[in-house]
């Protein structure tokens, strides 16, 4: 103990760093832990980045569920891709071999037990790179499996190695939606595919191979797509325990992608070769009463006698509440009967989030829930009705993935703003941690909770019923009777939270640990406060948000007296970075002494060069040639008022704000002499992924606001003249 307090003390007197962005980008970083039938192990997977030797190592490693040990699986990281526990057998595996020798650009699936994983065999050759194994043990003992792969628009999986590409590098269209993410859209799309693996030849694939299960859906304006890109993955399709069954999430075939988010849930008979069918799209009962957006997860019960699903009402709003629902599902004949349709969230003001997780018995159902900054898990039984309001059994961590122990225990893989990883198991109400990185990490060390806090203050919206929440994280080497400069930060979405969790990208500490207290509020729009909070952005994204910023800034100035308000800076990504534009344009900018915005808009008014329409449409309230919102709130028509320092990131594969916003921005900065710099990424989207990238936009994103705000060297590294 005294040590550490030597070390915070040393720290702070010769003002040296404690968490730095090269220790940010070179901790480990540990993937969700899936346990083994059995209880007793977890398996998960990690990456490290060397700056040194410039290149990432990774593995594949076991978690001891009693102890806490983590050691080996004895799998090669850098030839198996995915590895699923075989249903039935207490440690048994079945793997994706990203090597396919047969077949090149193909995989593998290989068959064993992570007891003895170098006395695995290979079982089925597939032609395409697969990814996203779900694997059922049948009666007979056959296993049913589903993975997904890109296809052509006949169904045939695409292989890399032997892809049929056009002569010339024209893209042609005839309908919005031409690019999505950092991706423009070509004929091809994502499909879900089934194989059966049969026992009586020793598990090699039966019959004709693999089944494209989204070829034959009929369309008028959207193609069936599964998993839904780009952030869709194999939680957007599920098989029933006993592999009678199957279910995908697809996009509304009769509605266009970039006007609307509806999408809705297909099943089949995994033995019919019938073509599935939506049991929530527009003749069913569920449309006609209103749940008409989004929905996701499927996931069948242990028992596979029923379906839960979550879904939102609204058919254009990415941020409507998602709701639990639950159906019945029976197999009769080459048909699946869905019945008893029935909401078990109604009245519950979260929104409900996976994984879905059933419990042994099939009568009731874990999920996740954003809550007051944190995502806690919750239990619904299926009796629920519309008044339930569940409790939550977590509390501080940020749940990224769980499961339930063959006896009950919950499993959980869970982040914090003071650790990227911690495995721990909840047994009747207690945690006990299994591993939590903060504490065996050297990258981490001297990070925990001790440098958090929350502050609650006014909100601008009288209509609001509840305080607004912001994040208060202060420098590892903190030192009472000090003050530092405020760095106001500022989330994206706007529909998102600054969350008691960890990020690469954004981390609080990181930016404490330049000699900052990071306030980081949670004003009108965003997520975890209930359904009124989100909504109320509609139509007003310069209005109650700008003006509960406002609150925030005086709260602080007034309450948070190790402070310095006047010499902070504001920052945001995204969202964010259009509020830091208008918080420039606006009278709250002459209180930063620098101000940050990474790929945010600074012309509302060229909004619809954005690939999601229908967000522009909700967020504005109505479309660019019938609503005043986006004039209302335009940065740009306020041109006169800018003036503090700003840094202005904008990255050339950023087609979900395009970079001309960006570009636009400096070139007006540096034309009326406001002192600015410009960042752009060439291969980085709307978020900055590559280490090298990302110490370099750390630094010097830190260089600018070091500078305006302690007086710090700027340093000689723009290009210039
Ligand atoms: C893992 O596999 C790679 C690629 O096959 C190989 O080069 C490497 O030596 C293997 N590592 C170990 C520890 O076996
Ligand atoms: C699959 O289930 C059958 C019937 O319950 C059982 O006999 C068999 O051992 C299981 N197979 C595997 C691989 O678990
Ligand atoms: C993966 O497949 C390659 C090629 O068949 C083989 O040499 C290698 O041993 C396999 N690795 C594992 C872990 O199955
Ligand atoms: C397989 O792994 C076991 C335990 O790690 C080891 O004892 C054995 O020598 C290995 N066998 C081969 C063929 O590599
Ligand atoms: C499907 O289309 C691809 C690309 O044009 C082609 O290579 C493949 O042979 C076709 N498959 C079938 C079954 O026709
Ligand atoms: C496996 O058994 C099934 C019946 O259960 C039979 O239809 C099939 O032909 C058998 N396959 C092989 C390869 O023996
Ligand atoms: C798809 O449309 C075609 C042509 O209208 C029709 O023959 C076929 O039955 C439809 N299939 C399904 C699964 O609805
Ligand atoms: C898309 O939505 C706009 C309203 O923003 C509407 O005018 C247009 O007709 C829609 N297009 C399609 C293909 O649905
Ligand atoms: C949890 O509590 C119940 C009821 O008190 C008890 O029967 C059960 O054994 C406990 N579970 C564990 C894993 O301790
Ligand atoms: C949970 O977080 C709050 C707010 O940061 C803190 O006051 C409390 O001590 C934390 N509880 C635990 C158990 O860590
Ligand atoms: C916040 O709101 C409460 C309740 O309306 C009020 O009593 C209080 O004075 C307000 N605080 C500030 C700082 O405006
Ligand atoms: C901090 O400042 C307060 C008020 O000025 C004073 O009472 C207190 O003794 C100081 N504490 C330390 C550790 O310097």
């Amino acid at each position: 103990m005294a040590r550490y307090l030597g070390l915070a003390t040393a720290l702070a007197a010769t003002s040296a760093l404690a968490f730095t962005p090269e220790q940010l980008l070179s901790t480990v970083r540990r993937g969700a832990a899936d346990p083994s039938p059995d209880g007793t192990v977890a398996l998960f997977t990690w990456s490290q980045y060397s700056f040194e030797k410039k290149k990432s190592a990774s593995g594949l490693n076991l978690i001891d569920l009693k102890s806490g040990k983590i050691s080996e699986s004895g799998l090669n990281a850098s030839e198996v891709n995915e590895v699923a526990w075989l249903p039935g057998t207490e440690t048994g595996i079945i793997y994706i071999n990203g090597t396919n020798e047969e077949v090149p650009g193909g995989v593998t699936l290989w068959i064993g037990d992570i007891k003895t994983p170098n006395t695995s065999t290979l079982v089925a050759s597939l032609d395409a790179p697969y990814s996203g194994l779900k694997v059922a043990n049948t009666s007979s003992g056959d296993l049913h499996f589903l993975v997904n792969t890109l296809a052509y628009p006949n169904g045939t999986a695409v292989n890399p190695e032997t892809e049929v590409t056009p002569s010339h590098t024209g893209r042609l269209y005839s309908n919005v939606y031409a690019r999505h993410w950092d991706t423009w859209l070509n004929k091809n799309r994502y499909a879900v595919f089934a194989g059966t693996l049969s026992k009586n030849s020793s598990y090699a694939l039966a019959g004709k191979g693999l089944r494209n299960l989204n070829h034959g859906v009929n369309f008028t304006a959207t193609q069936s797509e599964t998993p839904i890109q780009p952030f869709g993955d194999s939680g957007d399709y599920d098989l029933s325990p006993d592999g009678s069954l199957y279910a995908f999430v697809s996009k509304a075939p009769q509605l266009n992608k970039a006007n609307y988010t509806a999408s809705y849930t297909y099943v089949g008979a995994f033995a019919s070769s019938e073509v599935p069918v939506a049991f929530n799209g527009p003749d069913s009962k569920a449309f006609k009463a209103g749940h008409q957006g989004a929905s996701g997860l499927p996931s069948f019960s242990t028992d596979s006698s029923k379906l839960a699903y979550v879904q939102q009402d609204e058919d254009y709003y990415e941020s409507d509440r998602w709701i639990l629902y639950t159906v019945d599902v029976a197999v009769k004949g080459s048909k699946v009967a869905v019945t008893n349709w029935k909401s078990l969230s109604a009245g519950f003001d979260r929104w409900v989030q996976g994984p879905l997780t059933w419990d042994a018995d099939s009568k009731s159902i874990y999920v996740t829930a954003e809550d007051y900054a944190r995502v806690k898990i919750f239990n619904f039984p299926i009796t629920a009705d519309k008044n339930f309001v569940p409790k939550p059994l977590t509390s501080n961590t940020t749940v990224s993935s769980f499961s339930l122990l063959p006896d009950s225990s919950l499993f959980v893989t869970g982040t914090a703003i003071w650790t990227p990883t911690e495995y721990y198991t909840v047994t009747n109400g207690t945690k006990k941690t299994l591993f939590d990185a903060s504490t065996v990490d050297k990258n981490l060390a001297g990070l925990g909770s001790h440098t958090v806090s929350e502050v609650f203050f006014n909100g601008s919206n009288p209509k609001l019923n509840q305080q607004l929440h912001a994040v208060v994280v202060k420098p590892t080497f903190y030192v009472k009777n000090q003050t530092y400069p405020l760095a106001f930060i500022i989330h994206g979405g706007p529909q998102g939270a600054n969350m008691n969790s960890w990020s690469n990208r954004w981390n609080p500490q990181v930016w404490a640990d330049q000699g900052y207290i990071v306030v980081a509020p949670n004003p009108t729009g965003s997520t975890g406060f209930g359904q009124f909070l989100t909504d109320s952005i509609q139509g007003q994204w310069g209005g109650w948000p700008y003006y509960d910023l406002v609150n925030a800034w005086e709260y602080i100035n007034k309450n948070l007296a190790d402070v310095d308000t006047k010499n902070g800076i504001a920052a945001g990504a995204s969202y964010g970075g259009y509020m830091t534009n208008w918080i420039q344009s606006n009278d709250l900018g002459k209180k930063f002494k620098a101000l940050v915005t990474h790929d945010g808009i600074s012309n509302t008014e060229a909004a619809w060069a954005t690939e999601e329409l229908w967000f522009i449409r909700h967020d504005y309230n109505g479309s660019i040639w019938n609503s005043d919102a986006y004039k209302k709130w335009n940065p740009q028509n306020h041109i006169a008022n800018w003036s503090t320092p700003q840094f202005v990131v904008h990255n050339s594969l950023d087609y979900r704000l395009p970079e001309s916003d960006g570009l636009g921005l400096f070139n007006i900065l540096q034309a009326r002499g406001v002192p600015s710099r410009f960042l752009s990424f060439p291969d980085e989207n709307h978020w900055v992924l590559k280490q090298k990238n990302s110490l370099f936009w750390h630094k010097e994103i830190f260089n600018w606001i070091n500078h305006y705000s302690k007086g710090q060297p700027l340093d000689d590294e723009p290009i210039g003249h």
